[in-house]
């Protein structure tokens, strides 16, 4: 599929899909919106320590570097597992080079998170272990090893991929958490958040990265 890089209100940059009109992050930050929904309300908010966390929509592995960083500040040893169905090109992840916004060896960092091998788990660093698994979400066999304590729901907008945001992905997804563990998306649609709750869940609307007002958290 084609993709163009667009530059982001924060000075980092995402992709943008033209088949799909639709882009990977919020054109109001890239790094500010996965900072704010995926780490503030997510990863910072969950109380327990050694998380693991899975992602939906490992794309241009943003959320796991600021997670892997933040794994190693805070000392936690971080299971981290991502679907992803659409691998992204070595040239496309070092035009977008979100290194640079990680201070302490970002560059290396996120070098390493790609170049680890999909489908077997990889120790990064002390603190980050992870899982990339090369898998088409909507088909997933469930079977998966662990329990999730964090869900970063990073899929393209309900709009555009309704096959990612169905009752029974949510219902799945709920059997597979541990009791306390927190799901967090940048959607807001009642949607979304109705299907959260039918599944289980308790949800809350928080503030919304910039542009936009509110996003979901929602709680086993
Ligand atoms: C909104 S982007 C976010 C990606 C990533 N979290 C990031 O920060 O770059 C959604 C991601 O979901 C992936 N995706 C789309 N359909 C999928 C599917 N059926 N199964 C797994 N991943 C899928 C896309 O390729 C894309 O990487």
């Amino acid at each position: 599929m084609k993709v163009e890089i667009k530059y982001t209100a924060d000075g980092s940059s995402t992709l943008y899909l033209p088949d799909l009109n639709e882009q990977y992050h919020s054109l109001n930050g890239a790094v500010t919106e996965s900072e704010h929904v995926y780490l503030n309300m997510g990863f910072n908010y969950y109380q327990k320590p050694n998380p693991v966390v899975f992602e939906v929509g490992f794309g241009t592995g943003l959320n796991a570097l600021l997670t892997a960083d933040r794994a190693q500040i805070t000392k936690q040893s971080v299971f981290y597992m991502a679907i992803e169905n659409y691998p992204l090109d070595k040239a496309v992840v070092e035009v977008l080079d979100y290194g640079r916004f990680v201070p302490e060896q970002g560059k290396e960092l996120f070098a390493a998170l790609h170049e680890c091998n999909w489908d077997e788990p990889v120790q990064v660093t002390p603190y980050f272990c992870l899982l990339k698994i090369k898998s088409d979400f909507t088909g997933i066999d469930w079977k998966l090893p662990v329990k999730f304590d964090i869900v970063y729901f990073d899929a393209f907008g309900p709009d555009k991929q309704p096959d990612m945001w169905t009752q029974h992905i949510f219902s799945r997804l709920y059997e597979q958490f541990l009791p306390g563990g927190i799901l967090v998306t940048y959607s807001a649609k009642g949607e979304v958040r109705r299907r959260l709750k039918t599944a289980g869940f308790v949800t809350e609307k928080l503030p919304g990265p910039p542009g936009k007002k509110e996003m979901i958290r929602a709680i086993k």
